[in-house]
């Protein structure tokens, strides 16, 4: 029995911004009050984990290192804490970056999931006590995100924890955790696609291909998918791109340009999934003047976008999904449920499938277009 115990496995560990990752032995403590320790089967491998590390001062704010990074996971409760109610050994579960405590005034609201439990901790990388439960060579490890799924073990507080169906494969409805649901999300719960209409998708990584599910599932009639990187074309069809653009293929004109004029007047729907400001600004100047709404999914901290004042005073929104819009405790058992219903695709998002200490070579399957996710499994 490990309950009450430290334990000691392998992670690994971001010591410094920009440099790769470093398998380690480290040392997970008990769970405390109202926390739960879970085993890590499988982790998927996200583009804001790899801006963590490798864009700190650029589009991403500085966070406290070393860190253990990785949030898109999915596990088996090894032991709780003291007044866990709701969690028992065993269990299968996904722990969530995003908070649902039920209490708070966000939780209480249907217009919005951003539940305020722990958020100042969760940010520095700490859980409620002001501490993490990671450590390595004698010195306090931090938790990215309030997760650290790149460990094959990690504690996470019992509202930042979504009970699963005891039969769902944990090697697929990891990619649950963030960037799938973020994607489908932003389309179908904030954007709120409706059917017949015609939507772009900026960025065909995993959050992009999720989107374009969205927009398919909400009925939309054309989904134009723009990339750089005309390799994920063929991929984006399988999710329900009715076409498909290189913005590359049109020198002279901007990619807003090439889509006003093919759609007569620009999309209903325009859903930002790369995380560049530019390509912000050239989403929402994408979508018909008159009630275009335009959804940002990729990621920036620090930067800022270029908003011209007539591009929304006609009518167009602008906004944006923080997890798509999904209230995490509550909504992703529902998720795993309708992928094991066949309604949600996630096999397919899956390109790679490598061990914790290939994580670094993941990342590199990433950053050159070449991988939608890896998933690594810990054990
Ligand atoms: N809002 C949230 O809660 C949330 C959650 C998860 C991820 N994210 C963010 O979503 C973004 C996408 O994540 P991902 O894991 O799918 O990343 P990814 O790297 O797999 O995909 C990004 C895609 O954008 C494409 N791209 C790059 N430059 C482009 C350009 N100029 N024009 C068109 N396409 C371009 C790339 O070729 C790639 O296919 C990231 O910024 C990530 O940090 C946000
Ligand atoms: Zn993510
Ligand atoms: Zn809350």
């Amino acid at each position: 029995m490990s309950a009450g115990q430290v334990i000691k496995c392998k992670a690994a560990v971001a010591w410094e911004p920009g440099k790769p990752l470093v398998i380690e032995d480290v040392e997970v403590a008990p769970p405390k009050v109202h926390e739960v320790r879970i085993k890590i089967v499988a982790t998927g491998v996200c583009h804001t984990d790899w801006e963590c590390l490798y864009g700190t001062g650029k589009g991403m704010k500085f966070r406290p290192f070393p860190l253990v990074l990785g949030h898109e996971a999915a596990g088996v409760v090894e032991s709780v804490g003291p007044e866990v109610t709701k969690f028992s050994p065993g269990d299968k579960v996904i722990p969530l970056f995003l908070p649902q405590c039920g209490e708070c005034d966000r939780c209480q609201s249907p217009k919005t999931n951003l539940c305020k439990k722990n958020w100042a901790n969760t940010q520095v990388g700490v859980l409620a006590d002001g501490t993490s439960r990671i450590s390595c060579k004698g010195q306090q490890v931090y938790q990215f995100l309030g997760v650290s799924s790149f460990s094959q073990y990690t504690v996470v507080p019992d509202t930042s924890l979504a009970k699963i169906k005891s039969d769902a494969p944990l090697d697929k409805v990891c990619l649950l955790g963030c960037g799938v649901s973020t994607g489908y999300g932003a389309a179908i719960k904030t954007a709120k696609v409706e059917k017949d209409s015609s939507c772009a998708v900026f960025g065909l990584g995993a959050v992009g291909l999720a989107a374009v599910m969205g927009c398919q599932a909400a009925g939309a009639k054309t989904i134009i998918g723009v990339d750089i990187n005309p390799n994920k074309f063929a991929k984006a069809r399988v999710f329900g791109t009715t076409e498909c653009i290189n913005p590359r293929d049109h020198p002279n004109k901007t990619i807003q340009e090439v889509l006003v004029e093919k759609t007569c007047g620009g999309v209903d729907y325009a859903l930002e999934c790369v995380g560049s400001p530019v390509i912000m600004t050239a989403a929402l100047e994408s979508t018909t003047d008159a009630w275009g709404t335009c959804v940002i999914a990729g990621w920036s901290e620090t930067e800022a976008m270029n908003v011209v004042v007539e591009k929304i005073l006609m009518g167009r929104t602008l906004k944006g999904t923080y997890f798509g819009g999904w209230k995490s405790v509550q909504d992703v058992p529902k998720l795993v449920d309708d992928y094991m219903k066949n309604k949600l695709k996630l096999d397919e998002f899956i390109t790679h499938k490598l061990k914790l200490d290939q994580v670094n070579e993941a990342f590199d399957l990433l950053k050159s277009g070449e991988s939608i996710r890896t998933v690594i499994s810990l054990f």
